[in-house]
């Protein structure tokens, strides 16, 4: 009898690999949420790197796609921040995921998003769009961030306002930490901007670096190879476009291995790339 019920529960739901339990979900646009998971225990990571996480489809094969971990190295928990893609293989079904649920995810964190493949410098800045934010939620929130450098500047550009609040609560929150907010006071420069909507800031990053305004707006020297060190991650498009810019600026790209002064990740990979 207990042997039937067994087999049975295993036939209704396939052995799930590397399973974390979902704990927290905020949906924050129609194409936006966030979510937290447990976080296995033997599980170590440098803020700013992604993993593979996933649910199982329908033949009970795992569903695996790259995701940035938002949450910062020292977190009990791992958060993710998600786009929901209409007919996305995961996220049309990842998006409908509750506290108590399963996902899938496997313990092995990689990427060129980290401090350390990064020369010393002055100042720090974070350049994404959409959901490319995710990993510096995780960088901002880490406190060798801000051992390392005396200014922090996170640029997020998104379409709408609405897109932006998941980084404007994150930036409110990290202020009155009781961890880091000390830290962050007065380091962390936050700099959001809409290129369709209406906003007290406006335009694309890339718009904002080459004519000056972004710094202008925030008192700092044009960008400069001496001082100043970046971070990107958005579609391919941004991370093309905002690399010419900072090379422009005479910044080199670097890399695990061979640390420069900028380094860049995709936040997605595009149709038909
Ligand atoms: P897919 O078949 O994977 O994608 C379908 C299409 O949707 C893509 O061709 C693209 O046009 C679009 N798309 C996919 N992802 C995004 C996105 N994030 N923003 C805008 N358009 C998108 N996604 C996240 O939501 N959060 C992350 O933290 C994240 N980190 C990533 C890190 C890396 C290094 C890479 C390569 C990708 C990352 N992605 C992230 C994208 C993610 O891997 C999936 O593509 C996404 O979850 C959609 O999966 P899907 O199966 O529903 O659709
Ligand atoms: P824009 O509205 O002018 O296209 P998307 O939702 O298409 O991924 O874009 C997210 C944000 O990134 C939008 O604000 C968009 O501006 C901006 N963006 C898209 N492509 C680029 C690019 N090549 N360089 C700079 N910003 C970009």
């Amino acid at each position: 009898m207990t042997e039937t019920m067994t087999m049975d529960a295993a036939r209704q739901k396939p052995h799930m690999p590397d399973a974390q339990t979902v704990t927290s979900v905020r949906h924050w646009t129609d194409r936006l949420f966030s979510f937290r998971v447990s976080r296995p225990a033997t599980l170590r990571f440098r803020s700013g790197e992604f993993l593979m996480i996933g649910l199982l489809d329908d033949k009970g094969k795992p569903l695996l796609r790259a995701y940035s971990i938002a949450s910062p190295s020292w977190d009990e928990e791992l958060e993710f921040y998600s786009i929901k893609v209409p007919d996305g293989p995961l996220t049309s079904r990842l998006q409908h995921i509750q506290p108590g649920d399963e996902i899938i995810l496997r313990p092995k964190p990689v990427g060129t998003l980290v401090v350390d493949a990064l020369l010393p410098g002055k100042r720090l800045w974070f350049l994404a769009t959409g959901t490319g934010i995710a990993p510096f939620a995780s960088l901002m929130r880490d406190p060798e961030v801000y051992e390392k450098f005396d200014q922090v500047i996170m640029m997020h550009t998104c379409r709408e306002v609405a897109e932006l609040e998941y980084g404007r609560q994150l930036v409110e929150a990290l202020e009155g930490d009781p961890l880091i907010g000390e830290m962050v006071q007065g380091k962390l420069r936050y700099y959001p901007t809409t290129t369709r909507e209406e906003f007290h800031h406006m335009g694309r990053v890339t718009d904002n670096l080459a004519s000056g305004k972004v710094f202008a707006d925030l008192g700092l020297p044009k960008m400069n190879p001496e001082e100043d060190r970046a971070m990107v991650c958005g579609s391919l498009a941004f991370n093309v476009d905002v690399k010419a810019i900072l090379e422009g600026f005479g910044l080199r790209e670097g890399a695990n291995s061979d640390p420069k002064e900028f380094v860049v990740e995709k936040a997605f990979v595009g149709d038909g790339i």
